[in-house]
């Protein structure tokens, strides 16, 4: 794998190329990341990774400094999955003396994480990623449900800025126990992380509660509300939307997205699942297991199969 810092030597990489496959990433790298890349592997030719923690999607009071960074170790991860290219700049090549332009996407941008980050958050996101698309050109690019949010927006960046590039959208990858991974557990302690199951046996909660018939947004937001404090554990926010455009529903349909965030010691904690109602849910429970990556609590992974791919594909 070659790493390569600058623009012009990333384009000159990619001469001749054939397809290309780009995984954005701000690096310390898990099994989450992993699993994008090989799907990227399996499907593109080239393969660039790109590994920027970025700085205009941090608020000043977050944790941009003390984000982790072992780029020879992520680079050696990398190499093992068959990557071609790491492309890995410095702040000053992708925001330069003079950088002026930003892209805001309205509206979805506001909700969840926009409204507990800020508009900034979303509008750094948006403007890094429409950077990397415009550096690499690449044919698809890999982003996972984890950050449901982000991918809805970037989604709706590309349609309405006609990005030519297909964007695919892959499962959260666990820990055996449930804990979605995330660069953040590294600042979990170990009975934080105990702590930090909370989160994902509240989204369990609610799939029960769905799975039984129970589909009013009381009740669903009930069962995982009650999870979550029997972990010790306030939500930031803990809310049942529509996976296609976030506004709020009063019910589980074919496509909800149930979204929560909650602080664990030092780490801000994500995760979702998208609930399907009755027989969609077996329906994804078989295609699930076909995708599964093979790392979750069956129950999770078969809702969470039903992923914003399916629903949002090419159209969101
Ligand atoms: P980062 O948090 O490093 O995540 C990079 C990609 O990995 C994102 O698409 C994210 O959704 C995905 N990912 C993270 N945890 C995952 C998990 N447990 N299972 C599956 N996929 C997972 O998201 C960002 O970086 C940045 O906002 C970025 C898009 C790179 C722009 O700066």
């Amino acid at each position: 794998m070659k790493t390569t810092r600058s623009v012009a030597e990333l384009r000159a990489a990619l001469e001749g190329a054939g397809r290309v496959g780009l995984v954005p990433t701000m690096g310390a790298l898990h099994e989450g990341h992993l699993s994008l890349v090989r799907r990227a592997r399996e499907e593109c030719e080239t393969v660039v990774v790109s590994l920027f923690v970025n700085p205009t999607q941090f608020g000043p009071s977050e944790d941009l400094e003390a984000y982790p960074r072992d780029e020879t170790r992520d680079a050696a991860l990398l190499d093992a999955e068959g990557a071609d290219l790491l492309f890995a700049p410095a702040r000053e090549e992708l925001y330069p003396p003079g950088f002026a332009t930003s892209v805001r996407v309205s509206g979805l941008t506001r909700e969840l994480e926009g409204e507990a980050r800020g508009d900034e958050h979303f509008e750094g996101v948006a403007t890094v990623v429409l950077k990397l698309l415009n550096i690499a050109r690449p044919d698809a690019v890999y982003f996972g449900q984890k950050d449901a949010q982000q991918t809805l927006v970037i989604r709706r960046m590309a349609r309405d800025l006609d990005v030519p590039t297909r964007i695919e959208v892959l499962p959260t990858v666990r820990d055996p126990d449930g804990l979605a991974l995330s660069s953040r557990n590294a600042y979990l302690e170990p009975a934080e992380r105990d702590q930090a199951l909370g989160l994902s046996a509240a989204l369990r909660a609610a799939e029960d509660t769905v799975a039984r018939g129970e589909l009013s947004a009381s009740a669903v937001l009930e069962a995982a509300r009650s999870e979550l404090a029997s972990a010790g554990l306030e939500p930031e926010y803990l809310e049942l939307r529509s996976a296609e455009d976030l506004t709020p529903v009063e019910s589980v349909n074919g496509s909800t997205l149930l979204a929560l965030a909650a602080r664990v010691g030092r780490a801000r904690l994500i995760d979702n699942v998208v609930l399907a109602s009755g027989a969609q849910a077996g329906r994804v429970g078989r295609s699930a297991a076909r995708a599964s990556v093979g790392r979750a609590p069956d129950r999770l992974v078969s809702a969470e199969h039903r992923s914003l791919n399916d629903l949002t594909g090419g159209k969101a």
